[in-house]
């Protein structure tokens, strides 16, 4: 099994798809390594890209608002990433076959950490990790058990700041997962 650095080594000078041509910092990862909760969005966007951060742009500071309402911080107690660590250009959604190069990265981070919670960010990550058809609208906040890990997912930032009244749902969502903590790991509420 990798450790952290040789893992975040290798990941760093990954050319293993063409995402690698175009990016200026490859988004590996941020937040505790023995985090017990985990959050997996898409792929990086422009500011990450730049800051070689997920989750910094306009969507990032949503999202740690919101997660800071449930008492959820990436200094603190989850750890945030995704499942292209490369930016596509002009954002589009990652392909098939850059997740394919990529997702093993995301395998290995999870092995590290071993999080009882996986939360996908939005569709993408959601079709990913829980199933192929995955229906955000439907089936967001909904929970998925696999290989003793429960998986579920909300809407992604991005999405909230197009359409603010999707944020409700979310904020029932965020309630259940702070039960769902507090149930299997309240030691990460320290
Ligand atoms: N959107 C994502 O899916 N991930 C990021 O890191 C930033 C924006
Ligand atoms: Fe490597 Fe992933 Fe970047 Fe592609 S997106 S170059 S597989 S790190």
């Amino acid at each position: 099994m990798a450790n952290w650095e040789e893992l975040e080594r290798r990941c760093l000078g990954c050319q293993k798809c063409a995402l690698a041509d175009t990016r200026t910092h490859v988004v590996f990862g941020k937040g505790p390594r023995d985090a017990k909760i985990m959050f997996v969005g898409e792929g990086p966007g422009e500011n990450e890209d730049l800051q070689g951060e997920p989750f910094v742009g306009r969507g990032g500071q949503l999202l740690d608002e919101m997660l800071g309402l449930v008492g959820l911080s990436r200094e603190k107690n989850f750890y945030i990433t995704n499942i292209v660590k490369c930016r596509p250009p002009k954002n589009r959604d990652p392909l098939n076959t850059e997740q394919d190069a990529c997702i093993g990265y995301l395998w290995e981070q999870m092995e590290l950490i071993r999080p009882k919670i996986v939360v996908c960010l939005g569709r993408i990550a959601a079709m990913r990790l829980i199933k192929p058809d995955y229906r955000i609208t439907k089936e967001h906040g909904q929970w998925e058990e696999k290989d003793g890990v429960l998986y579920t997912a909300i809407y992604h930032p991005a999405a909230l700041l197009r359409d603010p009244t999707k944020k409700p749902d979310t904020f029932a969502d965020l309630r259940e997962i702070r039960a769902k903590i507090r149930e299997l790991c309240p030691e990460a509420y320290g």
